[in-house]
């Protein structure tokens, strides 16, 4: 069988962490994909950078639309970030040319996923993007599979992995904001402009991706209230925890009498609550169902290692041919969708 062909834009955090994933658990992946993954393009900033990677090999490319017409690659990876610009430039090319697409890109897809989707659907092309929402705790999976057969009241959960590092240091170390800023930015956490995680808007993009597919709407960025912890400090974290509370910055959808409520806000969550729990740069998510009651989806939301994994999954699906729902959950075709946003349904 031929390997899937991979081209790879964007050599940050995550892109150096697929191709290092790739190689170091190579013989697993094949086995479990039926086929080898091979990455044979990539394209980033700068090519001399050292990355503790080997990329000599790969065909370098220096303008990341040129993956979408790569000769040689069946599938694109964005990880280049930015909700327009160049990644949306290469999700329409690469999708516009047949070629399936796995994105990290949560500012894109909440602001373009639909759009895409139809693309995708067009072209008979796989359009992935577990990576996006809680980078490798496999939510999209986990809500389309696991909450197939409810109906979805709230989906809420701790969706920022920095903002969650730095609440959890200044509750445990009495640490300083800026300082553990920093650290989770050395740790490769943030975003490239942090200001995206400490005012919600990070996970605001990730809010409207799983309340869009919760509730079979489209992605609408817009309405989510935001948010953020940039002026949380160390006197509220201490006086929440006189009272029996935690400080964590929580995205939260319902569905109400009158739409769809969406905000991204701290809160005070009290001690009993398994949220209260979650410590680190760790993520988590809530769905409650009608029959299944209340899921609980935790692990790595950011980082080189657990969002890699999320990518390589989405990789592993196509090389088996496994498409999926290109943006619903399984049986909501886009045009229901498009039909519920216009208030038809
Ligand atoms: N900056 C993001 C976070 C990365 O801290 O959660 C993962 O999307």
């Amino acid at each position: 069988t031929e390997p899937l062909r991979v081209a790879i834009a964007g050599l940050g955090t995550v892109g150096a962490g697929v191709i290092r994933l790739l190689e170091a658990n190579g013989s697993l992946i094949t086995r479990r994909a039926g086929r080898s993954i091979e990455v044979v393009a990539v394209s980033a900033r700068d090519r001399a950078k050292d990355r503790g990677i080997d990329i000599s090999g790969l065909d370098w490319v220096d303008d990341p639309i040129e993956l979408a017409r790569h000769p040689r690659a069946d599938v694109v990876v964005e990880l280049v970030g930015g909700s327009d610009g160049p990644a949306l430039a290469l999700a329409r090319a690469a999708l516009g040319a047949g070629k399936s697409f796995v994105t990290a890109n949560k500012a894109m897809i909440a602001h373009h996923g639909l759009e895409l989707a139809r693309a995708a659907e067009a072209h008979d092309a796989a359009m992935k993007f577990e990576a996006a929402v809680a980078g490798g705790v496999p939510v999209i999976k986990g809500l389309r599979e696991g909450a197939a057969a409810n109906e979805i009241a709230r989906v809420y959960g701790i969706l920022n992995g920095t903002c969650n590092y730095i609440l959890s240091k200044m509750e445990s170390e009495g640490s300083d904001f800026a300082d553990v800023l920093a650290e989770a930015q050395a740790l490769g956490y943030a975003e490239a402009d942090p200001g995206f995680d400490i005012d919600g808007v990070d996970a605001a993009h990730k809010l409207s991706i799983l309340a869009s597919l919760a509730f079979g709407t489209s992605p609408s960025f817009g309405d989510v209230a935001i948010g953020g912890v940039r002026h949380v400090v160390a006197a509220d974290i201490a006086e929440a925890a006189a009272l029996g509370y935690r400080i964590r910055l929580i995205g939260i959808a319902e569905a109400g009498e009158s739409g769809l409520f969406q905000r991204v806000h701290p809160y005070l969550i009290p001690m009993r609550h398994p949220l209260a729990h979650v410590q680190g740069s760790l993520n988590a998510v809530v769905a409650e169902g009608n029959y299944v009651g209340r899921l609980f989806f935790q692990g790595a939301g950011a980082g080189d290692g657990p969002t890699a994994s999320a990518v390589v999954a989405d990789l592993i699906d196509i090389a088996r041919g496994e498409f999926g729902p290109p943006y619903a959950m399984p049986a909501e075709s886009l045009a229901a969708q498009a039909r519920a946003d216009s208030g038809e349904r």
